[in-house]
């Protein structure tokens, strides 16, 4: 870590709990790499702190943070001023604190679809695809998924089918483009018919490696992207059975790097260096959790 001085201004991310993140790994990659005087630290916020940790941003002017759970709808009471696309998405991940402003954003829209650009191989996304989840993360996939005019069709499917129906109905409000429905062994059916599968299911996560969201697997199919947001462990059931089908997986480590640069690029207004922080948080992934 380059020497810390009194000009050094401090980044991090609040959470409860944080010791688990690979946030401060990514950044101080990135603050390394482009030889900055800047610092990224993890602070744990227990969630009767919050508004004290906001006040505290002001008063040692904490240049920005990132937000994660279980804060990121809490805080955004707290804000000045919220972006139109966290407003929409309804959930804060970044915070910049730029003269004595406290601005919300949520960067995880931008991470996806960038990393199904990038890594995914789609400069144009298929007609119909898949969305299996219906939690906090869905809603920014959801949110970025209805910024491309291609999409027609949005299969939202979820295990509490209620979710799924109030997330469409949230950001798809005519119910034109998002069709809600239940997680559950017919859904082979439906996924079969998209060209891109997300999974924003935690299903697969650590500690259950052998869990896959889809009880059948036949319906993934070559011609498929699939992207499995969870990315511990980095390749997911999903993905193996997706590799198998002649599909083509995509794991969620480029939305997790890019996500993260786009909150780096809006603090330091600097271009982040993606790669460095893709392998710096592959590194911290790589390490058993303490
Ligand atoms: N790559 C990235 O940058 C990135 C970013 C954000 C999150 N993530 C990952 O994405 C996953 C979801 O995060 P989140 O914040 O959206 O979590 P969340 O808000 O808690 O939502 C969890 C989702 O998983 C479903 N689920 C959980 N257990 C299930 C089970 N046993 N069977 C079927 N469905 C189940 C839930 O369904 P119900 O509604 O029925 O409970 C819900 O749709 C996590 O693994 C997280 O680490 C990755």
């Amino acid at each position: 870590m380059a020497q810390l001085s009194g000009e050094t201004r401090v980044l991090g991310v609040i959470g409860h709990p944080v010791g688990h993140t690979s946030s401060p790994a990514m950044h101080n990659a990135a603050i390394a790499a482009l030889g900055l005087d800047y610092v990224y630290v993890a602070f744990p916020v227990r969630p009767e702190d919050l508004g004290q940790a906001l006040a505290g941003i002001r008063a040692l002017q904490i240049r920005g943070l990132n937000v994660t759970v279980p804060h990121k709808v809490g805080v955004m009471a707290l804000l000045d001023e919220i972006s139109p696309e966290a407003r929409t998405i309804g959930a804060v991940n970044t915070i910049d604190h730029s003269e004595g402003r406290l601005i919300g954003h949520n960067t995880d829209a931008f991470g996806v679809m960038q990393s199904l650009r990038l890594d995914g191989g789609l400069d144009k996304l298929p007609l119909r695809v898949a969305l299996l989840g219906a939690g906090g993360a869905a809603r920014a996939i959801l949110y970025g998924l209805l910024q491309c005019p291609e999409v027609e069709n949005v299969a939202l499917l979820n295990r509490t089918a209620d979710r799924a129906e109030a997330l469409a109905a949230a950001l798809d409000p005519e119910g034109r483009r998002v069709v809600p429905g239940t997680l559950d062994e017919h859904s082979g059916k439906v996924v079969g018919q998209a060209g891109l599968l997300i999974n924003s299911t935690s299903m697969g996560m650590h500690p259950h490696p052998d869990a896959s969201p889809l009880p059948d697997p036949t319906c993934l199919h070559p011609g498929m992207v699939v992207l499995d947001i969870v990315y511990n462990p980095l390749e997911t059931l999903l993905l193996r059975q997706a590799r198998q089908a002649g599909a083509r997986p995509v794991d969620g480590l480029g939305m997790l790097a890019r996500q993260g640069a786009r909150a780096f690029a809006i603090w330091t207004g600097m271009e982040p260096p993606v790669e460095a922080m893709r392998a710096a948080a592959l590194e911290r992934l790589g390490k058993p959790s303490a």
